[in-house]
């Protein structure tokens, strides 16, 4: 990989901080690498009608956007109850994977952490095969 893992999770980790989760518990933090080789971060930030929750993924996405961003490499995804080390890898929701195929090709690369050292790297090309896209409707 042609950008620094490590650093990405620690931008990741450090979003994580931020989240707005009093609904779960479950605190995500995720950090979006740009073309450009500029990070933008997210949080999950839920809300009282739950369904109006937004993903930490899809924060980052849409900071990105709103910022021109229109290229991206990678994101970097850590999840895990609140004031707790992330137990699990926090892969990113279908509604998510859905987002990031509005902007990424197969190759995206997406970075499910638990530590700088223990994280498992795939791509959306493998997270979700056969997608519906533009290409659809056309
Ligand atoms: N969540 C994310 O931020 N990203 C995901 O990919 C899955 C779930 C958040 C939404 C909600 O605030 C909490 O995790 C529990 O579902």
């Amino acid at each position: 990989m042609d950008f620094d893992v490590q650093k990405l999770i620690l931008q990741a980790l450090g979003a994580r901080t931020k989240a707005y989760a009093p609904y779960s518990g479950y605190h995500v933090g995720a950090a979006l690498l740009s073309g450009q080789g500029r990070a933008y971060p997210g949080c999950n930030v839920e809300n009282a009608s739950y369904g109006a929750t937004i993903c930490a993924e899809r924060v980052a996405f849409l900071r990105a956007v709103q910022e021109g961003e229109r290229d991206f490499k990678a994101i970097a995804i850590v999840g895990g109850m609140a004031n707790q080390r992330p137990e699990d890898y926090a892969f990113p929701c279908g509604l998510c994977r859905q987002v990031m195929s509005e902007f990424c090709k197969e190759d995206f690369v997406i970075i499910a952490a638990k530590t700088l050292e223990d994280y498992k790297v795939c791509t959306l090309g493998e997270l979700l095969p056969h997608g519906f896209g533009s290409a659809q409707l056309k």
